[in-house]
């Protein structure tokens, strides 16, 4: 949720932290704030986004510090409320991503030996406990602090007269990175790109202390070796490379993305877990748990194997009965539900699976066996080419339970993905521009295809869509459609056609105008609709990607002709590290 970076080195550090938390800022970019040390501490905090406001920031002195752009969760986004936090003496800070779950009582407790609170955040609780310790040496200070912490922190810490920055993580990211006679820390490994590709990834219950001399990393307090693991990300592909936002440049790369995601080999101990497995079970939230939609279509139809999807946010409190293998899909791998299900998952005694794209990230920490999405980084807030990726993964998976039988026709699906980044999407992302609801409907595969398609709509031009399963329109919501309600129609070949013809016309007989998402030359269906987009005439299984690709360029188009945006959308943050 929020995002965290340190630095020491030789360099001044506040410009550092500045470009650091740009990287970041999708993260959460309620506000911001950075705390440095040169000859005392020093610390600038605001309301609003660092990328449009960084100047006073960028100009504290000294060559050691730590920044932070915040999601707000514990008081309103203010200046007041920005992280860094300082403790009474205004010489230790902290910056902290996660909730700590007994900050009530911590605080009450504090302010009774005569601490003063300037903020409503959960996290100052953690630098006055600090203080509380502090005679001098911080890295023994947060040592004594963490036990009185419940929740979920990756904090890192300065003092006055301590030439270290300390680190500690518990159920939230943090990567340290090793630069040249430098050292970072940062919640992903974006802001470290730039300088580096050697990373530390810190488990859960690490506390590290950056200092001039290295890295030290303790853990349940004996020190431990960490090994640095090096980064194939390339520093460019988190850059806007000429395109006008992330989200359109992400959606062009999904060629590559799709082809390099169905193609990478898969170890075959994850497709025998699946084979033996006498049941499956996959937990995932938004366009993740969409993705794990699709796959059960597409598994249950092509391998006949039955697959259970459930919501990570629904599974802790109303767990459904465990199964064999059970199967997180997460882009981030950090996702908060999403790690507590596989967790619980593991306490059953389950197998499990990652499917994520963050190489280090949480759930490669805790499932059993992990399969890559290789779509590299995604900065912009709506999952689009890691959505595209996953999908990829599934199909790369159900290839090889079904001896390889696809791959012909699964290594030309990125040729059509290039063929529909060509379609004129003007006139439909009009239709949408002026509607206040858009409805989503399609049958089996392209359900799921459809819920996600609203999502994305929803996410970014704030526009209020749904997505249906075709056949349930008329059993309730036939009765918001009007002109003013485009339908969105997912209409591709297969046993759905026929009946997704009539439910069109079902929806044309009430008045709403129909975008139809269609196959090139099918004349039936660009009769009926409105406005037709053509997906490339190829097979069966390319259908869902390519259909899935005009619902993304869609949501865009109608985002940017409102002006919004489009990659930081209001309220959100990428990476959802809070239940
Ligand atoms: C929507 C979007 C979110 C994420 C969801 C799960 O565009 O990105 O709905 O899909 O927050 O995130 P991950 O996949 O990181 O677990």
């Amino acid at each position: 949720m929020c995002g965290i970076v340190g630095y020491l080195g030789m360099k001044q550090a506040a410009p550092m932290l500045v470009s650091g938390l740009k990287r970041l800022e999708y993260r959460g970019y309620d506000s911001f704030g950075i705390a440095t040390i040169g000859s005392s501490l020093v610390s600038a905090k605001k309301c609003g986004r660092i990328s449009e406001s960084d100047g006073y920031a960028a100009s504290l002195e000294g060559r050691m510090g730590i920044g932070h752009t915040r999601w707000a969760t514990h008081g309103v986004p203010n200046d007041v409320n920005s992280h860094p936090h300082l403790d009474c003496t205004g010489s230790i800070a902290i910056v902290h991503n996660g909730i700590i779950e007994n900050y009530s009582v911590l605080r009450r407790h504090l302010e009774g030996r005569g601490h003063h609170f300037a903020s409503e955040t959960d996290t100052e609780v953690i630098v006055h406990i600090i203080e509380e310790y502090y005679t001098g040496d911080l890295l023994e200070a947060v040592k004594k602090t963490l036990p009185h912490l419940e929740g979920s922190y990756a904090i890192l810490a300065i003092a006055e007269n301590d030439p270290r920055i300390i680190a500690a993580r518990e159920a939230s990211p943090l990567v340290l990175g090793i630069g040249d006679g430098e050292w970072f820390a940062a919640s992903d490994m974006t802001p470290l790109l730039d300088y580096t590709q050697q990373v530390v990834f810190l488990e859960d219950g690490d506390i590290a202390a950056l200092s001039p001399d290295g890295i030290c990393v303790f853990h349940e307090g004996v020190e431990v070796s960490r090994s640095a693991e090096r980064i194939e990300w390339d520093i460019e592909a988190a850059k806007k490379g000429g395109f006008a936002h992330f989200m359109l440049k992400e959606i062009f790369e999904q060629p590559k993305v799709f082809y390099d995601s169905v193609s990478a080999a898969i170890d075959p101990a994850t497709i025998r877990a699946i084979q033996d497995a006498g049941g499956l079970m996959v937990v995932a939230c938004g366009t993740s748990y969409h993705a794990a939609l699709i796959f059960r279509y597409l598994i249950e139809q092509l391998c006949q194997i039955p697959v259970r999807v459930e919501l990570a946010s629904e599974f802790k409190y109303f767990t459904p009965p465990m199964q064999d293998l059970v199967i997180a899909v997460t882009q981030s791998g950090e996702t908060a539900d999403t790690i507590a299900a596989l967790k619980m998952a593991k306490a059953h005694n389950c197998g499990t699976l990652g499917i994520t794209n963050v190489l280090g990230s949480s759930v490669t920490r805790v499932a059993d066996h992990i399969v890559y999405t290789q779509a590299g980084p995604e900065i912009s807030v709506a999952a689009t080419k890691s959505f595209i990726a996953q999908i990829a993964v599934f199909l790369n998976l159900i290839n090889n339970l079904c001896d390889r039988q696809y791959d012909e026709v699964l290594h030309t699906v990125h040729q059509a993905i290039e063929t529909v980044l060509l379609e004129d999407i003007s006139v439909a992302a009009e239709y949408c521009k002026r509607a206040h609801d858009i409805f989503f409907i399609g049958r089996g595969v392209m359900y799921p295809a459809a819920l996600e398609g609203a999502l994305k709509m929803k996410e970014i031009t704030y526009i209020h869509a749904e997505g249906y399963a075709a056949g349930e329109l008329k059993h309730g919501p036939f009765s918001l459609l009007s002109p003013e309600t485009p339908v969105v129609a997912l209409c591709t070949p297969g046993d759905s056609y026929a009946v997704m013809l009539s439910n069109i016309k079902e929806v044309k007989a009430r008045g709403a105008p129909v975008i139809g998402i269609g196959r090139e030359g099918d004349r039936e269906l660009a009769e009926v609709a409105d406005v037709m987009i053509s997906v490339p005439p190829t097979h069966p299984l390319t259908d869902i990607v390519t259909t899935s690709v005009v619902l993304q360029l869609l949501a865009y188009h109608t985002a940017n002709a409102l002006g919004r945006d489009i990659d930081k959308p209001r309220n959100l943050a990428k990476s959802v590290t809070v239940e």
